[in-house]
């Protein structure tokens, strides 16, 4: 599909002045490859270019409208990798961000989001969306917890969520 395929339909769809036109998502997937599973679908449904941790070029940052920064929850937090990578970036004027997680237990999601959410917003941007989901977890068994998460339920949830952003 062509990268303004969907644009075309949103502007279509509503009289309102499209605000995303370029959005770009860097996430860190390291134990099951959870994340990147949300991260696939939020990045489809934005039409956005999708980055791993691993592979970020800084000045790409500049060029998007919108900026989504997804990971793992490990050991309470998002990857290293991603807080390393915001503390580096430039302060940010009018640039859009939003935050997105799969973690062992919920309450570890919410709470890793805020961190992460405070800390784009102390570089500047401006912060329009969250969400987590429950991922398979096996760092405290092998047997683990939250086999089959995400779900295409949790799926359908962050391509909800995704589509939910393009009116902000
Ligand atoms: C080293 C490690 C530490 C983790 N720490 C936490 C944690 O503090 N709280 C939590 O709820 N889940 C924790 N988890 C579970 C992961 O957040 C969960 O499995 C997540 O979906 C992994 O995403 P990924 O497959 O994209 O790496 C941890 C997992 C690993 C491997």
């Amino acid at each position: 599909m062509s990268r303004s395929a969907p644009l075309d339909i949103f502007f279509k769809q509503s009289r309102k002045e499209c605000i995303f036109l370029n959005t770009l998502l860097i996430y860190h997937s390291e134990h099951h490859g959870n994340t990147e599973k949300v991260a696939q679908v939020i990045a489809s449904a934005l039409n956005a270019k999708l980055v791993s941790s691993r592979d970020i070029d800084f000045d790409d940052v500049s060029t998007y409208d919108l900026v989504g920064i997804g990971s793992g929850v490990y050991y309470g937090h998002f990857h290293q990798d991603l807080f390393r990578f915001i503390d580096r970036l430039p302060s940010q004027i009018r640039r859009k961000a939003f935050v997105f997680s799969t973690t062992g237990s919920k309450s570890y999601g919410e709470r890793a989001n805020s961190s992460a959410k405070l800390k784009l917003k102390d570089k500047g941007f401006d912060v329009v969306g969250e969400f987590t989901c429950l991922g398979f977890d096996t760092a405290l068994s092998t047997e683990g917890i939250n086999r089959g998460r995400p779900s295409a339920e949790d799926l359908n949830a962050a391509e909800t969520f995704a589509r939910s952003l393009m009116g902000k």
